[in-house]
């Protein structure tokens, strides 16, 4: 008889014989006598080797074949030879008094859960939350912020422009490099008074490091009124820094330089890692800067048709990512994206 009579004969006598079994226990002496390490089918798979070319085609192929049909097939079995179990048994086989099994819940991002925790937050000193786009215009990001094309302050955003051509020639779409764009989109819509914050996704084509990443968030905020001075941005994140941090963390302020502010300034907090020794965190300056800010420059306000004689208004932008950082001594800003459960089950 040629192999594949053989397994063709072997096929006929498993079927048959698992057809009759009605038994769950012998399942398993079925398993080991058609599909086990000593059964008739494994050595015609052991046997390939010493067959010529041609024959290990047709023989491999049957033989694999008949494998999973017979795998299919106790499966199959099993499952009948289950369900006919609990039904024998009624309605006590199934024990309603056993604790359910939990399906695995997921829950919030650290990241969106601090920006629900900052947006209450600002919200409770009287401003209101809103969302933009996270690809967007050239004018947005740039130009309406006082930073023409020429500009050197647009080679500190290292920018990642969207594959897109205009009728003139012009790329001008790309990933915003920072939330100030929705600065000048919520003045041309609301006039002031006005208080916003607005929290989202930047992106920006930069090397990464324990406190840089492409990908981050920011929150920006922005108030316009009448006799709003640098006071009221000192005041404001003050405050914010001692809700969120506790009372007893410094924070200080120094001049820094945005197109789109005048003055301008950037706030940082002491590291707790480290607490000002020194440390990888803070570059051993003891100290993390977490926002850019200042006074809403006269010619953006004026580009949205605001009457800089007459209001006055201040703006930040603050790395989200870094605020979660200063407060429970998380070393390594990759961590948010690594995707490693052990960290993210923490928050
Ligand atoms: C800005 O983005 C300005 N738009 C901020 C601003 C708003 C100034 C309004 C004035 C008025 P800057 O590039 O410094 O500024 O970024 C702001 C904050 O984002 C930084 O303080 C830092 O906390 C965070 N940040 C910047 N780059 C990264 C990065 N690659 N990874 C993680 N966080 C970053």
């Amino acid at each position: 008889m040629s192999i594949l009579e053989q397994l063709e004969e072997l096929k006929t006598q498993a079927v048959t014989e698992l057809d009759a079994i009605d038994d769950p226990k012998q399942l398993d002496l079925w398993r080991v006598q058609y599909m086990g390490k000593k059964s008739r089918l494994n050595e015609v798979l052991r046997g390939l080797a010493a067959l010529s070319i041609e024959e290990k085609k047709t023989v491999g192929a049957t033989a694999n074949q008949l494998k999973l049909e017979l795998e299919s097939a106790l499966k199959e079995k099993e499952l009948s030879l289950g369900e006919k179990v609990i039904s024998a048994k009624g309605e006590d086989a199934i024990d309603i008094s056993l604790p359910g099994r939990k399906p695995p819940l997921g829950q919030l991002h650290p990241i969106s859960q601090v920006i629900d925790e900052m947006c209450k937050i600002f919200v409770s000193m009287g401003f209101q939350a809103v969302e933009g786009p996270e690809v967007e215009w050239d004018y947005y990001n740039f130009d309406m912020l006082n930073i023409p094309k020429e500009h050197p302050a647009r080679d500190n955003m290292q920018t990642l422009w969207v594959d897109y051509e205009n009728e003139k020639g012009e790329r001008p779409m790309l990933l915003r490099t920072h939330t100030s764009p929705m600065q000048v989109r919520v003045m041309e819509k609301i006039k002031p008074p006005l208080r916003i914050v607005v929290p989202g996704k930047v992106y920006r084509y930069e090397a990464i490091d324990a406190t840089h990443i492409p990908m981050f968030t920011q929150i920006e905020g922005l108030a316009v009124d009448k006799g709003i001075t640098l006071a009221d941005l000192k005041g404001t994140l003050y405050e914010f820094a001692r809700r969120y941090f506790g009372s007893d963390r410094k924070a200080r302020f120094r001049c820094d330089f945005f197109p789109f502010v005048e003055p301008g300034v950037e706030m940082s907090i002491e590291c707790i890692v480290c607490k000002g020794a020194g440390c990888r965190l803070c570059s051993n300056s003891g100290w993390l800067e977490i926002l850019g800010a200042g006074m809403v420059h006269p010619r953006v306000l004026e580009g949205v048709g605001i009457d800089s004689t007459v209001y006055s208004g201040f703006a930040f932008g603050m790395g989200i990512e870094r605020i979660p950082m200063l407060r429970y001594g998380i070393d390594d800003i990759r961590l948010f994206y690594g995707g490693d459960l052990r960290f993210l089950r923490q928050f």
